[in-house]
């Protein structure tokens, strides 16, 4: 039977479960059938799309995980809806937010693979109480996520209470640190009798600025009586419920304050591999090339998800605006390859500080540079290069004869 060695190997690698294997011994199947049947080719082709797409939009652990329960059986009183809020005393205003596992869904964070393995566990240490009692151990009840703004800190902590089943109670202490500090200590008080009385998971974002309230004040012995507040909150709240902290200026914090916490976790910027996922996720249903992606993941380096998540809705209204020219352009046959580049660019114009300076510097003032660091830092091959910025191949070519000639001649030039 002709090709039988490829089902073979695909019927191997679908025994063992290897998902990534089978697509490649299917996509071995198709080029095999390409020539000789090439409908049965397209129906294979059809069903390698339909997977990669479906990656794409869930590729991560933690996404796998969604709506498994929790076994954390925390004591108290069951949260409602119309459960009245604790309030600031001086403004009325509500110090905490409540949500609940059934609002809206937000899409679980992409943190990298070694730190969603870490989450991963950490929710299934929340989930196995009693064998963790067996061995004499308590599951952590305190992690505290830090990291640069926009990384996904607040996403990542409503992530941990949907995955626990529990409502949230979030605080975000800068809403909660009064100009008067006698205040501040009571609406820290009010907020942890609030949360330790009810089953959820307490929130606290926004957790420097507890820390930051030091540093401003010239009181520093009422400051330390709020810090005292929070620590003794934090102590008696260990046997009573789950606490959750965010912040972006760990430094700040408190050593005592610190120690608190068992779990301190780090949520870097995303590395390239992140950054491929999440531009993926913030795209649909616009779909790159393989050589776009590339120029384009490695243009963002240093954003955070925030960031990347702003470019891409930039690029999207670029794309909505100027879809009649595009068209029009596609249908007389001029070249419309450059689309992302001229998005990339207006986002450079409108929203200057999303790139580190030499990006911004090669996307708006020189072709040539860009050019080069395209095939010399990200990886493009000269035509790939040439294709993501609207240029012929020639055109390629030349230029990077002419980049060798200046160079020869530079060398040859006597400095000085
Ligand atoms: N790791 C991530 N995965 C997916 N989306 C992300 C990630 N990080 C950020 N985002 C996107 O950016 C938005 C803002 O992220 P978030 O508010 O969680 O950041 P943060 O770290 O809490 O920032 P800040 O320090 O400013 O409070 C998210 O709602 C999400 O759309
Ligand atoms: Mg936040």
């Amino acid at each position: 039977m002709e090709n039988f060695d490829i089902i073979l190997a695909l019927s191997r690698m679908a025994l063992n479960g290897d998902e990534e294997r089978v697509a490649h011994q299917i996509a071995r199947l198709r080029n095999a059938l390409n020539e000789s049947a090439p409908d049965q080719a397209k129906k294979l082709e059809k069903l390698l799309e339909r997977q990669k797409r479906r990656q794409d939009v869930a590729p991560m652990a933690l996404e796998q995980m969604r709506g498994r329960r929790a076994g954390l059986q925390l004591p108290g009183e069951t949260l409602s809806r119309s459960t009245p809020l604790p309030t600031d005393r001086e403004t009325g205003a509500p110090l905490v937010r409540l949500l609940f596992p059934d609002d809206r869904d937000a899409p679980a964070p992409i943190l990298g693979p070694e730190l969603e393995a870490a989450i991963a566990d950490q929710l299934m240490e929340w989930d196995r109480v009693e064998d963790l009692a067996r061995m004499g151990v308590k599951p952590n009840m305190r992690c505290l996520l830090y990291g640069a703004p926009g990384v996904g800190k607040t996403l990542l902590a409503r992530f941990i209470g949907r995955q626990l089943c529990l409502p949230i109670v979030e605080a975000r202490l800068d809403g909660l640190v009064s100009s008067f500090l006698g205040t501040t200590a009571r609406n820290i008080g009010a907020l942890f009798d609030f949360a330790d009385r009810y089953r959820c998971i307490l929130f606290l974002d926004e957790f420097d600025a507890i820390a930051k309230a030091r540093d401003d004040s010239q009181e520093v012995g009422e400051i330390k009586r709020v810090v005292n507040t929070l620590l003794q909150c934090l102590d008696g709240r260990n046997v009573q419920g789950f606490t959750l902290a965010a912040t972006n200026h760990e430094h700040l914090l408190d050593p005592a304050v610190w120690r608190r916490f068992e779990a301190r976790i780090r949520i870097p910027k995303p590395q390239s591999e992140t950054r491929t996922a999440m531009l993926r996720r913030f795209l649909a249903p616009v779909q790159l090339s393989d050589s776009e992606m590339r120029m384009l993941v490695w243009l963002t380096e240093g954003m955070s998800g925030a960031d990347l998540e702003t470019l891409i809705t930039g690029g999207k209204r670029y794309l909505v605006l100027h879809s009649k020219e595009i068209r029009r352009a596609r249908v007389q046959g001029e070249p419309t390859q450059a689309v992302l580049l001229s998005a990339l660019r207006r986002q450079a114009t409108l929203n200057a500080l999303l790139f580190d300076d030499y990006r911004h510097e090669l996307l708006l003032r020189s072709d040539d540079a860009l050019l080069d660091a395209l095939i010399e830092n990200a990886g493009l091959t000269q035509t790939e290069a040439a294709r993501v910025l609207g240029v012929s191949q020639s055109t390629v070519s030349r230029r990077l004869r002419s980049h060798d000639q200046d160079g020869a001649l530079q060398e040859r030039t006597p400095q000085g």
